[in-house]
């Protein structure tokens, strides 16, 4: 099923859809808050995968820094990213599935045929986050792990700026999230397993722009004051966190083996295959060997005109 983008939404998707990560790289400060995040993500993962084979969806996988991070503890992963630039860098291993696509148009996956999502940085670069949450929650099984990480719209700095009449602005994303309303949307089906923010150096992200301090020394200072704001205000990170478990129990896990279906009849399919062997439905590919549903979605394909 297709949506109308509006005027704004186009505008966006076409951004994301050239999105190039080296476009605005981290100030050290930031850097040293990437690296705690990308530790809570690991140690989560790595609990989850002492009982369970981990069989991943990475939205908006970027350039692959996940599927590298992660890579012990995975048995298969699909990568969903628009950006060709970033997918001609990603590193190809053993079982990985890569497609250009959106989290908004996952058709191509079965319900329920994935047992951990990462929405690392994503959900406010979708240009229709909630059409991008419900494919989640089609394809991840109950039993399985969603991790949602993400600039923080509670963070102590915005609030104090609102104080003072002058509103903050989330550059370059369409929606802004904050850690109790992603909690609150999230408990409808979820449990929550851990939420936390992190990182309230707030000056250190500009001064670290002007002069590089060592992001080691940083990340160090980052976690000290962490622990004293977890405490005092735990909402106002510049970052939060937050991991939780889908209710109920996974019914058919063999899914996670074969997870590609015909976009158009539904029919399982391998990944890699020209043509429905159901329907004749014909799949494209891009170079180096990712799925290209970008070109299956009229709505989609528009924003590249
Ligand atoms: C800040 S980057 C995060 C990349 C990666 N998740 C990470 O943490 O390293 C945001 C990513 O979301 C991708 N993106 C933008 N719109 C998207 C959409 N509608 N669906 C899925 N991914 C999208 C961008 O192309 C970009 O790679
Ligand atoms: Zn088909």
């Amino acid at each position: 099923m297709t949506q109308k983008l509006t005027a704004t939404q186009k505008e966006y998707l076409r951004s994301q859809l050239q999105y190039d990560h080296n476009d605005d790289p981290p100030p050290p400060n930031t850097l040293a808050v990437h690296q705690i995040q990308h530790e809570l993500i690991y140690s989560t993962v790595q609990e989850f995968a002492a009982k369970n084979e981990v069989h991943m969806l990475d939205v908006g996988c970027g350039w692959g820094d996940f599927s590298g991070k992660l890579d012990p503890l995975l048995k298969s992963y699909v990568g969903i990213e628009p950006s060709p630039v970033e997918l001609g860098r990603f590193m190809r291993r053993p079982n990985r599935f890569l497609v250009r696509g959106v989290g908004e148009y996952m058709d191509f996956l079965k319900d329920n045929s994935r047992n951990f999502i990462l929405l690392n940085s994503v959900l406010d670069h979708c240009f229709d986050w909630k059409r991008a949450w419900n494919n989640c929650l089609r394809v991840l099984a109950p039993g399985g792990l969603v991790i949602i990480s993400m600039e923080n719209s509670q963070k102590l700095i915005v609030r104090l700026k609102e104080k003072l009449g002058r509103p903050h602005v989330h550059e370059g994303h369409l929606e802004f999230f904050g850690y109790d309303d992603t909690q609150n949307f999230l408990q409808r089906d979820f449990t929550i397993k851990e939420a936390r923010t992190i990182g309230f150096l707030y000056g250190m992200h500009a001064v670290t722009k002007r002069v590089p301090l060592p992001v080691g020394p940083l990340r160090l200072a980052n976690r000290l004051v962490n622990g004293f704001f977890r405490v005092a205000a735990p909402a106002g990170g510049h970052i939060f966190f937050i991991s939780a478990i889908r209710n109920g129990t996974p019914k058919d896990i063999t899914r996670y083996a074969a997870p590609f279906r015909c976009p158009q009849c539904h029919a399982d399919m391998a990944f890699g295959i020209q043509a429905c062997r159901a329907c004749g439905f014909t799949l494209p590919y891009g170079t180096p060997g990712y799925l290209d549903s970008v070109q299956l979605n009229a709505d989609v394909k528009a924003a590249l005109a």
